[in-house]
């Protein structure tokens, strides 16, 4: 069974995210949406609420599985049993990070391949940190994001008392 994770940190998911979970999940048995837990990002959606949006936004994919993870990648991509780290590259900017990410990645995990699909060109400009950019100056997100996030995003911003989407 081949077995590919993709990790990231999915504050929130984009729709370049789920070219990439669409198109990935295409080539292998099971893909899993690892998503990090991490804290010192702060990040503006708890792990469970990033969880719970992948959720309903990959449930028309049966081969799709997402799952929190703390730590290590090539740990969590262990423990799951899976081959294959897939990554979306965006433009040649993402390229040094992905690269260094990648390289160190296979020399912590020398089985562990890490595979790069490129983003659709029409995703190629968008990122979670623009969309909450554009979000909290009350900009239009619909069409960046799927309808979860946006009332995700919108029920934060009540909460907060800060400005509406
Ligand atoms: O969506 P992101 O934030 O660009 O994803 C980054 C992610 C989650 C893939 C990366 O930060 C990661 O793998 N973190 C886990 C810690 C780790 O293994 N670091 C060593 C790799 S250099």
């Amino acid at each position: 069974m081949l077995r590919a994770v993709y990790p990231g940190s999915f504050d929130p998911v984009t729709f370049g995210h789920l070219d990439i979970i669409t198109r990935s999940a295409k080539l292998v048995d099971e893909l899993i949406v690892g998503v990090l837990v991490n804290n010192a990002k702060s990040p503006l959606f708890s792990v469970e609420e990033r969880v719970k949006i992948l959720e309903k936004t990959v449930e028309n994919l049966p081969n799709v599985k997402v799952i929190p993870f703390e730590g290590l990648l090539v740990e969590f991509v262990r423990k799951m049993e899976a081959q294959m780290v897939v990554r979306g590259l965006r433009a040649i900017t993402d390229f040094e990070y992905e690269l260094q990410m990648a390289q160190t990645n296979h020399k912590l995990e020398p089985d562990l391949e890490t595979i790069f699909l490129t983003t659709g060109l029409e995703y190629s400009y968008l990122s979670s940190s623009t969309v909450k950019e554009v979000a909290a100056f009350g900009g239009d997100i619909s069409q960046f994001v799927p309808d979860i996030v946006i009332e995700r995003m919108q029920e934060k911003m009540d909460k907060k008392g800060e400005c509406k989407l």
